[in-house]
């Protein structure tokens, strides 16, 4: 069997190897920067370097290499995730200057390490916060350590990572993901008024403890004041419909500043996403003001595969979506950029109860003015429905979800739906951007893509998508990662 049908033609994903969380998403010079968290060697040894897509509008992607990887004994186990901050005028010439913050990993299983603490919470790990510079982005300086492990607050166990770093009234704050010692999630709060010297502020906790940590911090500040603090926490228990993922991913609105901010209610946790792969996302403030998020559409969850044919890479990142107030909730829609708009061919005409073949597997459908329950189906295989007060999405073969369960989460109207399908990554944007599924799907071969909608609606649109990634993941050259020290 060929996984052809399975490639993707609009997702970023690395060239080879396993990929993770995207990092360091911004605009420097122009362009946007997106790195992840990549190991080429995958399978083999889990060694994260952060790789590279660079774009000029969102769409059109390069694949830059891995520019920042494991070099000094402070990240020798891994550059884990982390951030970029755009200093402006500061190279020669008032160039800008591209800033990353990431953790260094380091597991110290030959010194005091007790077995028995399996996940390295209190001895064999080692956490640092590093920074390095770069004129372009895809060549950084000397690494600086900037805090290490024993640097933390007491309350803190090993697990502190993932910095997010932001200028604010001409300071400059940072957000650590942490695990306090008495295994609740939080974040910690520095401050810097020159990005070399942080000193802590505090600590922000929920009321009630939230999962035993908190991943992945990152913060949502728009034009209206309006605040948001986002993190992917871990051991939330699976409820009937919510936090059904090994992990999860969302945001708390505040009612004030996150830098003022001590204690969030817990109760607010808005998960981003609804779908089987999704977590750690990253936000980020483009040249124009517009918030964007992307996320990596994918998992650690073991109870479902993203290779059940041996693709030679595992995972992708979602496409970048452009985040904006619910002016009637408060809350944050999430819609794909419009810039993706350009990859949308002839529009194949999509009637009620009629079945339309798109002439690819990359595909945008848009299905608005929705009255009443009803489904889009495609390939007979995958099924986005809302039914009962309930929207969601199933797999109606089993061998095509490997391993996916059906997702639903209560909603009292359908207005509208959007379905982005390429190959075996779709993503399902409903009544605007209030929710969200983000999911894989590995349907048989083909290079058509049939899809049915039974839904009453004002308007129904399917468009064939160009595929303008599969000749960079054929041309890349991925570098192999050097390892340095590495012990496992
Ligand atoms: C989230 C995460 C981060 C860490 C990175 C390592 O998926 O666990 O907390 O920095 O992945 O790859």
């Amino acid at each position: 069997m060929s996984n052809a049908s399975w490639e993707l033609g609009f997702h970023l994903r690395s060239p080879r190897g396993w990929l993770n969380d995207p990092n360091g998403a911004c605009q420097f010079r122009g362009e946007y920067y997106l790195y992840y968290q990549y190991n080429d060697s995958w399978p083999k040894a889990d060694q994260k370097a952060w790789g590279l897509f660079v774009s000029p509008d969102l769409v059109h992607w390069r694949y830059e290499g891995m520019p920042i990887e494991p070099s000094i004994p402070e990240d020798r186990h891994g550059v884990y995730s982390g951030c970029t901050l755009v200093e402006h005028g500061a190279g020669p010439n008032g160039a800008d200057v591209l800033r990353a913050f990431y953790t260094g990993n380091v597991v110290c299983l030959d010194q005091a390490h007790n077995p028995r603490d399996v996940g390295r919470v209190y001895t064999g790990r080692e956490a640092h916060e590093i920074t390095c510079a770069s004129a372009d982005g895809k060549h950084f300086g000397e690494k600086t350590v900037l805090l290490r492990t024993q640097d933390y607050p007491w309350e803190c166990s090993l697990h502190v990572r993932d910095p997010k770093v932001w200028r604010q009234d001409g300071r400059l704050y940072m957000l650590l993901g942490a695990r306090h010692l008495c295994n609740h999630g939080m974040c910690l709060l520095y401050v810097s008024n020159d990005g070399w010297n942080w000193e802590f502020a505090h600590l922000i906790e929920a009321a009630y403890p939230f999962g035993y940590m908190w991943e992945c911090p990152n913060i949502v500040q728009l034009a209206d004041g309006s605040e948001y603090l986002a993190f992917s926490p871990q051991g939330l228990p699976r409820q009937r419909d919510r936090w059904h993922n090994v992990c999860q991913a969302g945001y708390i609105p505040l009612p004030g500043r996150i830098v003022d901010t001590r204690e969030v209610d817990e109760r607010d946790f808005v998960e981003w996403d609804h779908g089987h792969d999704f977590y750690a996302p990253q936000t980020f403030v483009d040249d124009s003001g517009r918030w964007i998020l992307v996320g990596w559409l994918g998992s650690f969850d073991h109870r479902w595969t993203c290779t059940p044919d041996g693709l030679a890479w595992c995972h992708c990142l979602t496409v970048p979506r452009l985040l904006r107030k619910d002016p009637a909730t408060g809350l944050l829609l999430q819609t794909p950029v419009p810039e993706l708009d350009v990859l949308r061919g002839e529009e194949v005409p999509l009637a009620v109860n009629e079945e339309a073949r798109i002439a690819s597997r990359h595909a945008d459908i848009v299905v608005q003015g929705i009255d009443g329950d009803g489904a889009l189906t495609f390939d007979q295989s995958l099924q986005v429905f809302f039914e009962h007060g309930r929207l969601g999405i199933r797999y109606l073969q089993a061998t095509h979800a490997a391993g996916r369960d059906e997702r639903s989460v209560p909603l009292d109207c359908l207005r509208d739906v959007r379905v982005l399908v390429d190959g075996s990554a779709v993503e399902v944007y409903a009544n605007d951007g209030a929710q969200v599924f983000s999911s894989r799907w590995f349907s048989g071969e083909g290079t058509s893509l049939a899809v049915h909608t039974s839904f009453a609606a004002r308007e129904a649109h399917a468009w064939p998508m160009e595929d303008v990634l599969s000749e960079m993941y054929a041309t890349a050259q991925a570098p192999s990662i050097t390892l340095p020290g590495w012990n496992a």
